[in-house]
């Protein structure tokens, strides 16, 4: 069996030596222009060139739960795409929206602020209830977040394109149930896939109907959000502010607005890293079941993005 690497923008070397020494009876090189036919692929953004060289690949392993990079290129046919299912990820994903959340509905920043003046003074208390949390996708990334928000009793709405059912969370579906989300929400978490149904979700649109004082936390893609409404919404004072770690060009130019917004905290695509052995665990195990004719967890539906 032959395994081909094409990770853009990863260090080869550990995944390679990782892959190998859990197929010991496998090829395992890193892809280069000409490269013989491989059986499976274990790809981050790959180029085009790549598969266009590699039409007999069975199997399309991606490095992460986002697959919004391959889906944008022309496949081999025969090839199942899948994704990293949790491997590590979820739980990130969990300590960071509800670091988010909890910094915002704590007012965090203000102590932080006070402090250089060293001055004791208490804010206002707020109530959970005022501040219920939608999560847009209930996925595998989305229901391990909504699980954890509930821990601290926030109110918690999720939303997908199928009806779930999460213990504790109210739960909307569809575009019919969108609008009733939105305006049942006043934190809003995107974990969507980018898909040509959800990019520019967040847009002047649909963040006005937020409930007043509403909060952006996007975990998902830059392509999710329209930059300039969002600012035009907090600066308006419709939204309260905004905490992104993702973006439509990254690195997040210098000079882009975000950076220098008071209300804004940015972080640079940390929300939720692959964790590497994890990760060629769960890739290896997928690669031999597929082998031995196995279902495989996690192979993307193409006609619907992700
Ligand atoms: N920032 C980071 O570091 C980072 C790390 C990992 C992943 N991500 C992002 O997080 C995304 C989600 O990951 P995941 O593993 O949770 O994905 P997933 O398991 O595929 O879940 C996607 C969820 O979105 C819902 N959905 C998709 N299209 C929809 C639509 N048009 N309308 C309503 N709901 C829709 C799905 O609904 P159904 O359940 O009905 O199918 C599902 O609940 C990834 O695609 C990636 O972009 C970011």
């Amino acid at each position: 069996m032959r395994i081909t690497f094409c990770c853009t923008g990863t260090k080869a070397q550990p995944w390679l030596e990782g892959l190998r020494a859990a197929l010991p009876d496998a090829t395992v090189e890193e892809w280069a222009p000409g490269a013989p036919q491989a059986d499976h692929a274990v790809v981050w953004a790959p180029p085009q060139a790549m598969m266009d060289e590699q039409p007999g690949l069975k199997g399309i392993f991606n490095i992460g739960a986002g697959v919004d990079a391959l889906m944008r290129l022309q496949l081999p046919a025969r090839a199942a795409v899948v994704r990293l299912d949790d491997a590590g990820m979820s739980v990130q994903m969990a300590e960071y929206v509800c670091h988010a959340v909890i910094r915002h509905f704590r007012e965090f920043a203000s102590y932080d602020a006070r402090q250089l003046d060293a001055k004791w003074a208490f804010n206002k208390q707020l109530q959970r209830a005022d501040f219920p949390v939608g999560i847009m996708g209930m996925g595998v990334l989305g229901e391990r977040v909504a699980r954890a928000l509930r821990q601290f009793d926030y109110p918690v709405n999720g939303w997908s394109r199928s009806a779930k059912a999460v213990d504790g969370v109210r739960g909307f579906a569809g575009d019919a149930q969108f609008d009733d989300f939105l305006a049942a929400s006043r934190i809003l978490v995107c974990l969507l896939p980018l898909t040509p149904d959800t990019v520019d979700i967040m847009r002047r649109e649909t963040l006005s109907k937020l409930r007043p004082g509403g909060y952006v936390i996007n975990v998902a893609r830059g392509g999710h959000l329209v930059d300039a409404d969002l600012i035009a919404l907090i600066d308006s004072g419709h939204l309260a502010g905004a905490t992104l770690d993702v973006f439509r060009t990254e690195p997040l130019p210098e000079d882009h607005p975000f950076w220098s917004h008071p209300r804004i905290t940015v972080t640079p695509h940390t929300s939720a890293r692959t964790v590497r052995d994890e990760s060629i665990a769960q890739i290896v195990g997928k690669i031999l079941a597929m082998e031995r004719g196995e279902p495989v967890a996690g192979v993307v539906r193409t006609d619907r993005g992700y």
